[in-house]
């Protein structure tokens, strides 16, 4: 029998691949928003004790958040507002709902939670220190997660990207659109990020599944890159000649309303210490992108 594992924000960029690739190992259950005949709100307890309560499960994988960090700002300290209930008060429901039924939460969270203000990666011993309303809300989430009793596994990642195509482009594909139709952007190379490998976060989930690891993890690639070395390593990688245009963050940000973190790379040895499978080099995973 395959276990069962409950899911939150499956449909999205990061779940979807989940789903896609390991929907033949796990009966996944879905609880979204957007069904039809059985939406699942997360920022209401009942439903969210209802859904979970409906089959036997072990596990509940936590995707479902609000990932507009533009739009978050504008809600900055509203604890009324969307983004606070969805990434804070829905975390809540999810972990009392687990307290209840004794299932372990897998609970995916951000590098946002971080500053940027480290030269180096962060690692899960760095105190967390969001600086704008998304960042704050998730931080917020995890803590509470970290807080509870319950069997919880967190996964924090970071500007992810996925081999296959997805409605809404991640970063890998959204620079290969811009190289291709010539439209790309300035690309800092004084701005770095930990790019997240979505196939093989995928394998990581399966790994917490398989194995019921607990703790805090960094879960990106390791790596760390600026936007301009990204650009360039796709470019290469795909055979494009069109020049890339090299930005400035200082400049960028005096336009910009909002904070911006300037480094969101992590480290992730504990990670690849535990794991029974190696991370493919971002320099490789580029080269998988279609
Ligand atoms: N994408 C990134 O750059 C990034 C970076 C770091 C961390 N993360 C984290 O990774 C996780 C997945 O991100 P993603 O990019 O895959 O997200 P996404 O594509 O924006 O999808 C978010 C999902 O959450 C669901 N959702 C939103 N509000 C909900 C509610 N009230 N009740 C139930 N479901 C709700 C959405 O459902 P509908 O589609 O039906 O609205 C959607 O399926 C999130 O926790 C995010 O914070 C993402």
């Amino acid at each position: 029998m395959p276990k069962t594992i409950f899911a939150t924000g499956i449909n999205g960029l990061v779940g979807s691949h989940f789903q896609n690739r390991y929907n033949s190992s796990y009966t996944i259950v879905s609880l979204d928003v957007a069904d039809p005949r059985n939406p699942v709100d997360i920022t209401q307890p009942e439903q969210v004790l209802n859904a979970l309560s409906s089959a036997k499960g072990e596990y509940v994988l936590h995707l479902a958040a609000f990932t507009n960090v533009t739009e978050a700002w504008k809600q900055n300290g509203d604890t009324h507002g969307i983004a606070y209930k969805v990434n804070v008060e829905g975390t809540k429901n999810i972990i009392a709902a687990c307290q209840q039924l004794g299932l372990h939460l897998i609970h995916v969270s951000t590098a946002y939670v971080f500053d940027g203000e480290n030269e180096d990666l962060y690692t899960e011993e760095n105190s967390v220190h969001p600086i704008e309303w998304y960042g704050q809300t998730k931080a917020e989430a995890e803590a509470l997660v970290m807080a509870s009793t319950i069997d919880w596994t967190v996964l924090r990642i970071d500007q992810p990207f996925r081999s296959d195509f997805f409605p809404r482009l991640d970063i890998a594909h959204r620079i290969l659109d811009g190289l291709k139709n010539n439209t790309l952007y300035q690309q800092f190379d004084n701005h770095f990020f930990g790019p997240t490998y979505i196939d093989d976060f995928s394998k990581v989930v399966d790994w917490v599944l398989r194995t019921g690891t607990t703790g805090l993890f960094n879960a990106s690639s390791g790596e760390k890159w600026s936007d301009f070395e990204f650009a360039t390593a796709i470019a290469n990688t795909h055979s494009i000649t069109t020049e890339i245009q090299k930005g400035d963050l200082n400049e960028y940000l005096k336009t910009l309303d909002r904070p911006y973190q300037r480094n969101t790379a992590m480290d992730t040895t504990k990670l690849q210490n535990a794991l029974d499978f190696e991370l493919t080099p971002i320099s490789k995973a580029i080269a998988e992108i279609s």
